[in-house]
């Protein structure tokens, strides 16, 4: 066992973990963060994604004990009591089917647009690729990216020009 201190959302937790536990056991049984899903385990569906110093992180192969920085998960994306633009976007446009692959979708995706807040389709489709969903909502998430993408820009004076 080791004692380590990750930075979740804002708030420092120091944790006794055996080193190689993956960073979803911790977020999920450890500090009761149910955003993050356990799919495949296997670093291969997107469901356990969380954001960590601005990538998207599949954190079911992400040792608790290799993580240096900020951890932000679903749960830590509204702010001021208000939704993310990514996430009023997922509710207007009804985007979920069952569910259990969105919160992949949204961390990925919210990693994307810090980065690239003007993505094309394509860019929008290479990101996206391989954060499955087995509801096959692949369409209706294309649509609400573009629509958070265009309220973020809405927002922001100094992209309406750029946007113009
Ligand atoms: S649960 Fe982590 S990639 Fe599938
Ligand atoms: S909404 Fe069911 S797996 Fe994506």
């Amino acid at each position: 066992m080791s004692k380590i201190d990750l930075k979740v959302n804002g708030r420092s937790h120091t944790l006794d973990i055996e080193p190689a536990t993956p960073l979803l056991y911790i977020l999920r049984n450890d500090l009761g963060i149910q955003g993050p899903h356990f799919g495949c385990g296997l670093g291969q569906c997107g469901a356990c994604t969380v954001i960590i110093n601005g990538a998207a992180v599949r954190s079911c192969v992400t040792p608790a004990s290799s993580v240096k920085g900020e951890i932000t998960t679903l749960e830590g994306l509204a702010s001021g009591g208000k939704l993310h633009p990514l996430q009023q976007a997922w509710i207007d446009e009804q985007v979920p089917q069952c569910g259990f692959c969105q919160n992949g979708q949204i961390m990925t995706a919210k990693a994307m647009l810090d980065k690239n807040p003007h993505p094309t389709d394509t860019q929008i489709r290479e990101t996206m690729n391989g954060t499955l969903c087995r509801c096959m909502s692949y369409y209706r998430i294309q649509t609400a990216i573009k629509k958070a993408a265009k309220t973020i820009a809405d927002a922001s004076p100094s992209t309406k020009e750029v946007v113009a």
